[in-house]
């Protein structure tokens, strides 16, 4: 944090700080340049409010923590969207998710399946792609969730090794409660409960034409009756085994192009990530890389390691996080034992925040959003969207300092590509910004002035930095109506709906001055805010200048690019029999 009694300070300390950079480029000048390795890690689904130096004290993230400590904290860190797959797509592009087409319109919000088509468009440039092109070794582990195939099963279109990366290990879709049987998602129920009406309808159609042979009046061959006495057999058979069929179709990992385990063996699966992890540092310490480790934990069904059960004051959601915060301390010893650490930039966020809706009875199965108001899959309120942002570059980075400047997790893109020696493509719209100025204090404000938040295509809400009053003012147009009334969540559904008679809309707008009111609890009329008229025109204005950037792309995740497809399912051995295990036991 900067002084504040000591204006010269704050002044200069920048300056110095930009030349010191300077100069640490000139004198590691000729090998790499100053070009740092990146250490990306994100955590999935875990809440601002989960991590210790974000004020929680009574979980224990004592290696976050301190890798805020050498580093420095963004306060008011941003994800584009509130559920996975868009937040991801825009983290790894710079982009807001509607323009690469990574948003549902239908209420499907993220990818369904493994086996659909949709995903992360090939002409979108990754970061990774880029920094690849300059030389870096650009390693993936961990959860994609941006899609895999196209046309078959195997041509790996949406692949990571297709975005960029030169290296993957981990899963090509995500967690989710299949994953581990005892938790049904929804997609579970929807698929046994339609699975066992084609069986009924089979069954009936049997009984008729049985019906009718037996009375010489409507059949003539016993063929039809045999078919769907089979086909009821075969989905009975099938309903029965939807969890395990799940678990096959879509909890597997790959490593490259190659499935090593279908299903996964989540006892181990800690152990080979860190495994991977440090295989990836060691294998590339002479080269620059970039390596973005994207956490399983803390989305349900919350598998964790024996050791960490039961070590948490949080229940089976806080030993989760405790055993990744112990994940991120052993990635960041191995960076230390090969003398990496001052080489690298380190950043640490979730893809959005906790979920509320995932609270069982008196079980926290999902993460804790602080103070902010709302969380998964809700696209305007803070809840949902504000996660942690941490920096560490040791000797560039100043450290210990608390950023509240407006910033998101786009900026990442814009970023890393210039500081890896890449440059911007200039054929889109890349939203994001630069971060490095406030981060070496060079500049007192981001360059973001709007931020849009959107909710699958429905713009929800969206947030002003009006400088000259040092104020961030936050307009909502919609907001999801809550279940129960009042209740803070929609519970009974997996996530709030985006659109539809469960969402409110706002005539006029619903207006919050972030800066006095964080958690968005006192909405402001003209009588308490006498600028309440200019500050919804100016930020309308805002939202007609963003529209007119805007230009249709594929939808990727409506009912064509999300239903699943046979011809697209990943299977190890031949189908149905997907399963093997090319993996030994970690050490
Ligand atoms: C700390 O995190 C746990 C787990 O999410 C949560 O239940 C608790 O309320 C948090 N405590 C504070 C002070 O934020
Ligand atoms: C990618 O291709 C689609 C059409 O196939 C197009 O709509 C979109 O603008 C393209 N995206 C970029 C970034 O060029």
């Amino acid at each position: 944090m900067s002084p504040p009694g000591r204006p010269w300070l704050r002044r200069w300390l920048p300056a110095a700080l930009s030349t010191l950079l300077a100069l640490k480029a000139s004198l590691c000048g000729h090998v790499s340049g100053s070009r740092p390795n990146f250490l990306l890690l994100m955590a999935d689904d875990v809440g601002i409010g989960d991590i210790g130096c974000y004020g929680n004290d009574t979980i224990r993230t004592p290696n976050i923590d301190r890798l805020a400590e050498d580093g420095l904290i963004l306060t008011q860190h941003l994800a584009a969207a509130s559920v996975c797959t868009p937040s991801r797509a825009a983290f790894l592009t710079g982009r807001y998710p509607v323009r690469s087409g990574m948003v549902s319109s239908n209420g499907s919000r993220v990818l369904q399946w493994t086996a659909v088509s949709g995903g992360l468009p090939t002409n979108e440039t990754t970061f990774a792609k880029i920094l690849k092109d300059r030389g870096y070794a650009t390693g993936l582990i961990g959860k994609w969730h941006l899609g895999l195939n196209c046309k078959s099963s195997h041509d790996h279109c949406h692949h990571p090794l297709n975005h960029g990366f030169d290296y993957f290990y981990g899963m090509p879709f995500s967690m989710m409660g299949d994953c581990a049987f005892w938790e049904l998602s929804e997609k579970r129920v929807g698929l046994e409960r339609r699975l066992s009406l084609c069986f009924q309808i089979l069954v009936l159609a049997g009984l008729t034409l049985t019906a009718g042979k037996l009375s010489h009046l409507l059949v003539v061959s016993w063929t039809p009756v045999i078919w769907s006495t089979i086909g009821a057999m075969l989905l009975l058979t099938a309903s029965r085994f939807v969890g395990t069929l799940i678990v096959h179709a879509d909890c597997f990992v790959m490593r490259n192009h190659t499935i090593t385990e279908q299903p996964m063996h989540f006892e181990r699966t800690t152990a080979l990530f860190l495994e991977e992890a440090s295989s990836f540092l060691k294998r590339n310490k002479h080269r620059p890389f970039l390596l973005f480790v994207s956490f399983l934990h803390a989305h349900t069904p919350l598998m964790t390691t024996e050791s960490f059960l039961g070590k948490s004051l949080h229940g089976l959601y806080g030993d989760n996080v405790e055993e990744m915060d112990w994940m991120v301390g052993q990635i960041l010893g191995t960076l230390d034992r090969e003398g990496l650490a001052d080489r690298t930039l380190v950043y640490f966020t979730s893809d959005h925040g906790g979920s509320l809706e995932s609270q069982i009875g008196n079980h926290q199965y999902g993460g804790w959003n602080g103070r902010y108001k709302g969380g998964k899959g809700m696209g305007g309120w803070e809840g949902g969207i504000r996660v942690p942002g941490i920096f560490r570059w040791p000797g560039v980075l100043p450290a210990g300092r608390v950023i509240h400047e407006p910033t998101s997790l786009m900026d990442v893109f814009p970023t890393v590509v210039q500081l890896g020696g890449g440059q911007l493509p200039q054929d889109r719209v890349i939203d994001g910004r630069d971060l490095l100025p406030i981060l070496l204090g060079t500049a007192r404000h981001s360059e973001h002035e709007f931020l849009l938040h959107y909710c699958e295509t429905h713009l929800h809400a969206v947030r002003w930095h009006q400088r000259d009053r040092a104020t961030v003012w936050k307009i909502h147009y919609m907001t999801p109506v809550f279940q129960p009334e009042g209740a803070g969540a929609c519970y009974g559904r997996g996530v709030c709906p985006c659109s539809g008679e469960n969402v409110a809309q706002h005539t006029p707008p619903l207006l919050f001055n972030l800066s006095g009111d964080p958690s968005e609890t006192r909405a402001l009329t003209p009588t308490t805010e006498p600028s309440f008229h200019q500050v919804l025109e100016t930020v309308w204005r805002a939202v007609q200048e963003h529209r007119r950037t805007l230009s249709p792309a594929p939808p990727q995740m409506d009912t064509p690019g999300n239903t699943w497809r046979f011809g697209l399912q990943p299977c190890c051995g031949s189908f149905p029999f997907c399963w093997c295990d090319r993996e030994g036991d970690p050490p």
